[in-house]
């Protein structure tokens, strides 16, 4: 694969490029937004499309195929030594959507949700679209000796202050976005033994687990302890890592038989749980032969953060990325700008040209940050991180 190869995505529907004109009206921004990347989808993975098109005379009802789930389940043994059943595995349309129906499913319109921002947007946007309140217990910032940023911790004494009986679901992204954090064990064994005390359903948002960087490791929250696999619902998905989030192929897994059968039994009535015929062909070609790819993706992100490190640090300080743990998605310290939140987004877009997430979409913790998907060849981030400091002089 040569990940420094350009793609002309523009002209395909792309959510991140030709969305940034048809979603939000503006024009010639180079995109740094979306979470997906900026390379073809592993030919595997075409192919084996293109052959269940090919092998499949009337496109009528299917069914999974049979080496669907255990496929799904050898991975996960494999590559996070968690040993999951496959019954405790159902599709689901997508991970926000099944954020979603865990919320509607599992909580009355008078019960809470717990995020913990700054967080993937949709975690609190999908509960407050649904009517259920939110409940903010943002992450705390680590701090060096000299004041600077360098990542950030779980905050459970906020969290036992902020925790009523009405809070029924606490939203976990692992590994975190958009802070790239991989939760370490034991923070998602005291965040079990919390959830327990406090009869709380964790939904651990698994999509990025795939991506670790640096030698991290991602610990899925469901196998830390039994307490942790009990009042646990986890999604993931093959999407980020293989580049295919528009094949929409994503599950969940709940190993506690009384909360599975309560979910299941309800995606089952409106058959949310079926599949889609490409979903279970894409994923089973990504776990089959995607291991030599996924590698070297790794590789090639983990050498684009390492540039655009050492690249603000020797041409614009003031702007200070947090070394991700996992994932592709980079956040940028910018607050020694000094600029005002609506100042530093017309810094990015009308002096840079450049589209990146402003930090604080994903709640007020974000305010002076920015989201920078490096996802894309060495290229693309050569000109951006340019074009930045320029407009910044
Ligand atoms: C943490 C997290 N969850 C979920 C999603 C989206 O998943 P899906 O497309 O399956 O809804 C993203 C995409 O950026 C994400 O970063």
């Amino acid at each position: 694969m040569d990940f420094d190869k350009i793609i002309n995505r523009l002209g395909t529907n792309s959510y991140k490029w030709d969305g940034l004109e048809k979603r939000l009206n503006k024009k010639g921004l180079l995109p740094l937004w979306v979470a997906d990347m900026d390379w073809e989808t592993p030919h595997f993975i075409k192919d084996a499309i293109l052959q269940q098109i090919q092998n499949t005379p009337a496109m009528g009802y299917t069914i999974d195929p049979d080496e669907y789930w255990p496929t799904v389940a050898q991975w996960t043994r494999e590559h996070h030594a968690w040993d999951v059943q496959s019954e405790w595995l159902t599709y689901i349309p997508g991970i926000v959507k099944g954020i979603g129906l865990a919320i509607s499913c599992l909580t009355e319109r008078n019960e809470k949700v717990i995020v913990q921002p700054p967080v993937y947007h949709p975690f609190f946007l999908t509960a407050q679209g649904l009517g259920r309140e939110v409940v903010w217990n943002p992450l705390r910032p680590i701090r060096d000796d000299e004041g600077r940023l360098t990542g950030y911790e779980m905050d459970f004494d906020n969290l036992a202050a902020v925790c009523d009986d009405k809070c029924r679901i606490l939203i976990l992204a692992n590994p975190h976005n958009p802070c790239g954090i991989t939760w370490s064990r034991e923070t998602l064994m005291r965040l079990a033994t919390f959830a327990h005390e406090h009869k709380l359903i964790v939904i651990s948002d698994e999509i990025h687990c795939d991506l670790a960087l640096f030698g991290h490791r991602h610990t899925p929250f469901a196998s830390v302890s039994q307490e942790a696999a009990d009042l646990s619902i986890t999604f993931a998905a093959p999407t980020k890592t293989f580049n295919m989030a528009g094949i929409v192929s994503s599950w969940a897994v709940v190993p506690n038989e009384t909360l599975r059968n309560r979910f299941y039994s309800w995606l089952s009535a409106m058959e949310l749980n079926e599949p889609h015929m490409f979903a279970p062909v894409a994923t089973i070609a990504a776990f089959r032969y995607g291991e030599p790819w996924r590698k070297e993706l790794v590789a090639y992100l983990e050498q684009n953060i390492d540039y655009v490190i050492e690249f603000c640090r020797d041409h614009i300080p003031a702007i200070r990325p947090i070394r991700p743990q996992a994932s592709y998605l980079v956040w940028l310290d910018c607050t020694q700008l000094g600029l005002t939140q609506e100042a530093l987004v017309q810094l990015f877009e009308q002096k840079a040209g450049l589209l990146l997430n402003e930090g604080s979409m994903f709640g007020k913790e974000g305010e002076g940050f920015m989201r920078l998907n490096v996802g894309c060849p060495r290229a693309t981030l050569t000109q951006a991180l340019t074009q930045l400091e320029k407009a910044i002089g």
